[in-house]
């Protein structure tokens, strides 16, 4: 496997998710297949605890949210429409001499380069860039590599036949939001919310699971009324404070207010399961980043141990989530592509628009005209002329008065896997301790928030040859496991035990002695309680015990 060692920090946490069972090389036995990794217990669990939480975060508990589970192959057409299948594609280049293939935009900045591009949108590389790998300058041209996996659906395999693995869940989101409108009983402003696989043929993967072939999204279409909708029916639009949650959303919000709901409500996400606001940074996208379509797109970044630091010696992070305000693409786009209508009708915006001034009737249909037809303009199919595209446009703002209009969306879009890497990042913490002989000796703690943490209990027997502790250790286990997932353990010391999961991450254990069976009888029916990060202990009673950890692990 050709693993980059990034630094100290990273092979520590690499090794430590082989040896506990987080994370594995894919097909490991037969020399892994590089961008692919495996989940092990501990990982299957942690990163199914992630998903659930933004899963009931997101949807369920949300009024103005349903979920989605779509199919990872679609129809060919959905990429053609996206976009994905023309300039989804990263610019890759060769070493002539000792023939490693780079990422081009990489190479440059691996060396304090930045990869030209021209107007034309063509990749060049900079004067003195080399290959990392020889130290050659003999370099390929940049050329775009479309970072789709493509394979063939049926027998047949032929051009005819091509499909491809989606490299965002997203557009299955746009594809059946008619579906989803119509079913959920939604009305715009909503969101429709989906967890699953995605699949980009990265041409370097690296940072171990931060850069995958194959890895796995959690992403909100949220779609919202255009702001010309918003003042034909409220008067204005609202202005919140330019940082900050602008607090429970209402009626008169446009985009920007929407995006910056979003960034702020995915940011208390992170806090709620662990991740600091120190431990996050933000990158707003500028103009020449921005796709031509986009608004706006705030980028949540988490400082990993392999990020890099600025000109000014700070960690600015890498990227966790996008959150991305798109306007009216997405669905344009498959309206034409589909041939089928992707606005919705709003009879509040037919009746306010039918008692406007013609002065701001006037200015609001000259505005949506003028963004239709830019829209238009950037997306014209090769035949079709600035008068149909002007027509098309003039059909689109006249539909304001009756109405209709496409909404437009903001995205939240993260990506599982480099949260699942950024909490095991986060919760890695060691200490060393020296004996009275001078022996030193490491342990790992992983300081994972209650919320994500695999295992929520540990359940220990004292004594693993008392069938009566035993005998009450298994009921506690028993009382405990409909509620939560618990890890019962008899062999070894209990402070081996300890220790093996505070490795795993476990923040509590319990413990059953002999004064759970009456020894001492004021101590019948309870259990020592030892906290994960501090070692304290205190004793509680069984018949608490489970409500006690439900209120702390949710
Ligand atoms: N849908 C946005 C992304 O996949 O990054």
């Amino acid at each position: 496997m050709a693993e980059p060692k990034e630094n100290l920090q990273m092979e520590k946490i690499v090794s430590l998710c082989k040896r506990r069972g987080f994370v594995f090389q894919s097909s490991e036995i037969y020399g892994g297949i590089n961008g692919f990794w495996d989940y092990g217990p501990l990982g299957a669990e942690l990163k199914r605890n992630v998903k659930e939480l933004w899963w009931n975060a997101m949807t369920r508990q949300r009024e103005d949210v349903a979920g989605l589970e779509a199919t990872i192959i679609m129809s060919p057409a959905i990429w053609k429409a996206s976009g994905h299948v023309d300039t989804f594609s990263d610019p890759m280049c060769d070493c002539k001499k000792c023939k490693k293939r780079f990422r081009a935009d990489q190479l440059c900045e691996d060396q304090g380069l930045t990869l030209i591009k021209t107007p034309a949108g063509k990749y060049e590389l900079p004067a003195g860039t080399k290959c990392t790998s020889c130290d050659s300058k003999e370099l390929t041209e940049p050329r775009p590599f479309n970072l789709m996996f493509q394979t063939y659906v049926g027998p047949a395999a032929t051009e005819a036949d091509i499909a491809y693995l989606r490299p965002e869940t997203a557009q299955a989101i746009f594809a059946q939001f008619k579906n989803v409108l119509e079913t959920s009983r939604q009305r715009v402003p909503f969101g429709i919310a989906q967890v699953g696989k995605a699949f980009r043929n990265e041409v370097t993967p690296r940072n171990f699971t931060f850069r995958s072939r194959e890895f796995e999204q959690m992403e909100l279409e949220f779609f919202i009324k255009p702001d010309e909708v918003i003042e034909a029916i409220h008067g204005s639009v609202a202005t919140v404070p330019a940082i900050g949650h602008p607090g429970e959303p209402q009626p008169n919000w446009g985009w920007q207010a929407w995006h910056q709901y979003w960034v702020e409500e995915r940011v208390r996400f992170y806090e709620g399961i662990g991740l600091s606001r120190a431990t996050l940074g933000f990158h707003v996208q500028t103009k020449e980043e921005l796709a031509h379509y986009a608004r706006a797109c705030t980028d949540i970044l988490f400082k990993f141990p392999f990020s890099k630091k600025d000109e000014n010696g700070n960690v600015k992070g890498d990227e966790l989530e996008g959150i991305a305000a798109r306007s009216d693409f997405d669905l344009s786009q498959h309206q034409r592509f589909s041939g089928k209508p992707m606005g919705v009708f709003d009879e509040e915006l037919r009746a306010a628009w039918a008692k406007l001034p013609k002065e701001k009737s006037d200015d609001l249909w000259k505005r949506y005209y003028d963004h239709r037809k830019n829209y238009l303009t950037k997306s014209a199919k090769p035949d079709e002329t600035p008068e149909q595209i002007s027509k098309q446009a003039t059909d689109d703002a006249n539909g304001l008065a009756r109405g209709q209009y496409i909404p437009h969306v903001i995205e939240p879009s993260a990506g599982v896997d480099r949260l699942i890497l950024a909490l095991i990042a986060n919760a890695y913490s060691e200490e060393t301790k020296t004996d009275d002989k001078g022996k030193s000796e490491t342990s790992v703690t992983m300081k994972f928030h209650p919320r994500v943490a695999p295992f929520k209990a540990g359940i220990f027997p004292l004594l693993k040859n008392k069938p009566e502790l035993v005998k009450k250790a298994l009921e506690v286990r028993d009382l405990l496991r409909p509620w939560m997932n618990v890890f019962y353990d008899e062999s070894g010391s209990i402070g081996k035990r300890y220790a093996r999961q505070d490795e795993a991450g476990t923040p509590f254990c319990v413990t059953i002695d002999f004064d759970t069976l009456g020894e001492k009888p004021e101590l019948l029916d309870t259990v020592t309680l030892r906290y994960r990060d501090d070692s304290k202990q205190e004793r509680l009673k069984i018949s608490e015990l489970r409500d006690w950890l439900l209120a702390r692990i949710r």
